[in-house]
């Protein structure tokens, strides 16, 4: 964010992945900054509507439904950020290692990472528009795969985003059919960026076994 309140769209060293092309990449970059224009966009007009101090009953329609759809752009900003950032430059190696946090902290919430990845993967064919998001409860440090249908319904709010996953169609259609969902799901597991997912992680001692 700027000084004078905007976000400015970030800059993402990004290429060469495994399956998902430049050209997708590119294209991606490019919605993403239309997020923050329009996040930028509705802030202002929001911000004009309050300046005098209050909101008139005839500005009320007007307002409410800019304030509505400041948590699809917000989140459509946030999300994109979050998932460049979880996939590695150049390509992945593929699983999480097995000495990770992470694969401890699947163990420890689903029984085993190869569960966990069974309901990320799953969630990630849903049908609709959305993501697959992995989360950690800061309170206990448990992790739970959650759909966000568009990008702002199904979040929960105070979680903390460990893995994202986009998968609206854009992400993957000049690669992939629109009914080859399951082979974008494949190629993104070959390029995240584990270390970033470890930077995520909170470390949390003795974490709640599911099955206690
Ligand atoms: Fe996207």
């Amino acid at each position: 964010m700027t000084s004078t309140g905007s976000y400015q769209p970030r800059q993402f060293n990004l290429s060469g992945l495994k399956g998902i092309s430049d050209q997708t990449l590119e294209m991606h970059f490019k919605l993403y900054e239309g997020y923050v224009k329009e996040t930028n966009n509705l802030t202002e007009r929001i911000t004009e509507f309050i300046k005098d101090g209050n909101v008139d009953q005839d500005e009320m329609p007007a307002y409410s439904e800019l304030s509505r759809r400041l948590g699809f752009e917000y989140n459509g900003m946030v999300l994109h950020e979050y998932y460049f950032d979880n996939l590695q430059n150049g390509g992945g190696t593929g699983d999480a290692a097995r000495t990770s946090q992470f694969v401890k902290a699947a163990e420890a919430t689903f029984g085993s990472y190869d569960i966990w990845k069974t309901d990320f993967v799953g969630i990630g064919k849903m049908r609709g528009v959305g993501w697959a998001i992995c989360y950690q409860n800061p309170a206990n440090g448990r992790i739970s795969n959650h759909w966000i249908t568009l990008h702002e319904t199904g979040n929960v709010a105070g979680f903390n985003p460990i893995l994202v996953m986009d998968v609206w169609e854009h992400a993957f259609l000049l690669d992939y059919k629109p009914a080859e969902r399951p082979k974008y799901i494949e190629a993104f597991f070959s390029n995240i960026n584990w270390n970033t997912v470890e930077e995520r992680l909170k470390k949390f001692t003795g974490v709640q076994s599911a099955r206690a």
